[in-house]
């Protein structure tokens, strides 16, 4: 029976989670949405149902798994609500805005002795991280000694304010490292570049790997994501994804987008398939509850070196059995 799907916020990622829905992901269907914004709502409902608020879409017969696409400080309060309701839940990263209230989540969770979230950090899903992990797993390379991530906005959004950089977008660079390397990080030491943009971030993990983060908000030239892992008898990277390469006026190269939702396209769309599976199945797949817990506890600890010293050894929780 297809899973009815309801998306709460229908900005650019509720839009095309809605879209992606409506469309391409056999088993789901959207069921309906809900917006702040009214107007917006509609036009991501495509004709299903708008609902008047959030709690309603969560507790509606019509659905059967929410997706929170509605800002951070939101998600929390929402992912909570779905828990009460036991509706298997797709919430956008960062688990929460705060390390306190990701651990509610968790919490509640752990009490319900079932896992119904995942977090949206959705490289896990693309295939070029894949294919870094499968080379990194094999042992191709070698034990990982180093990785370097780099992510490039062409400019931070309106509503980037504060330490989001860091809580905001180094959250994906926090699960994505965690994943490869299979490592927990232990230390962080951050440096800030001119007025706060870039940032450099320094990990160190519990095998003494070392994870070097530039996270550069403002980059002008396009969206950009690299990652290349170190190894003692190698290296892998990922490589470019544009489909094409372009020479013009005595320059030749690759293109880069806007933004990230052609950069994850692949990315959103497998997903979103593998949510839905894991939903049918009943088997957990993708980054859950405590690993959005985890980046976000180490993401608020690096904001928290930002505006003091510059060095923190990490506080890590021990990791509740539901998550082994
Ligand atoms: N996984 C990723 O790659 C990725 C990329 C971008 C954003 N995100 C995350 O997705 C979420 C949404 O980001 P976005 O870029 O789509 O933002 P956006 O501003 O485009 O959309 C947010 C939407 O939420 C609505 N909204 C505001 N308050 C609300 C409320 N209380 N209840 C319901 N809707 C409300 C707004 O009207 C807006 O339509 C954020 O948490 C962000 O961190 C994830």
């Amino acid at each position: 029976m297809s899973v009815g799907v309801g998306v709460i916020g229908t900005g650019v990622m509720g839009s095309e989670h809605a879209r992606l829905l409506a469309r391409q992901i056999p088993g789901a269907h959207l069921a309906g949405v809900f917006d702040a914004d009214t107007a917006r709502a509609r036009v991501a409902a495509a004709g299903t149902l708008v609902f008047s608020d959030p709690q309603s879409l969560i507790k509606s017969d019509r659905v059967g798994a929410v997706i929170i696409a509605s800002p951070d400080a939101t998600h929390a309060e929402l992912a909570l609500a779905c828990l009460a309701a036991g509706k298997p839940v797709l919430c956008e990263k960062p688990l929460a805005s705060s390390t306190a209230e990701a651990l509610r989540v968790v919490q509640a969770e752990v009490a319900l002795k079932r896992r119904l979230i995942q977090v949206g950090y959705m490289r896990r899903f693309d295939p070029g991280y894949q294919e870094m992990k499968r080379i990194k797993d094999e042992g191709a390379v070698g034990a990982t000694v180093l990785l370097h991530n780099q992510h490039r906005n062409a400019q931070a959004p309106d509503w980037f304010t504060g330490p989001m950089a860091v809580t905001n977008s180094f959250v994906h660079e926090i699960d994505i490292s965690r994943w490869l390397t299979g490592s927990e990080m232990v230390s962080a030491h951050v440096t800030s570049g001119p007025g706060g943009d870039p940032l450099m971030i320094t990990m160190r993990t519990d095998r003494d790997e070392i994870v070097s983060t530039e996270v550069y908000m403002n980059a002008s030239y396009g969206y950009h994501v690299h990652a290349e892992l170190v190894g003692r008898q190698g290296t892998v990277a990922l490589a470019p994804t544009s489909l094409t390469m372009r020479n013009k006026d005595n320059l030749g190269g690759v293109s880069y987008p806007d933004n990230w939702v052609p950069r994850f396209a692949d990315a959103y769309r497998r997903q979103l398939t593998d949510w839905i599976d894991g939903v049918t199945t009943r088997t957990p797949v993708g980054a859950s509850a405590w690993d959005g817990y985890v980046a976000s506890s180490i993401a608020e600890q690096v904001a928290a070196v930002l505006a003091g010293s510059g060095s923190a050894e990490l506080i890590r929780t021990p990791r509740p059995s539901l998550y082994d």
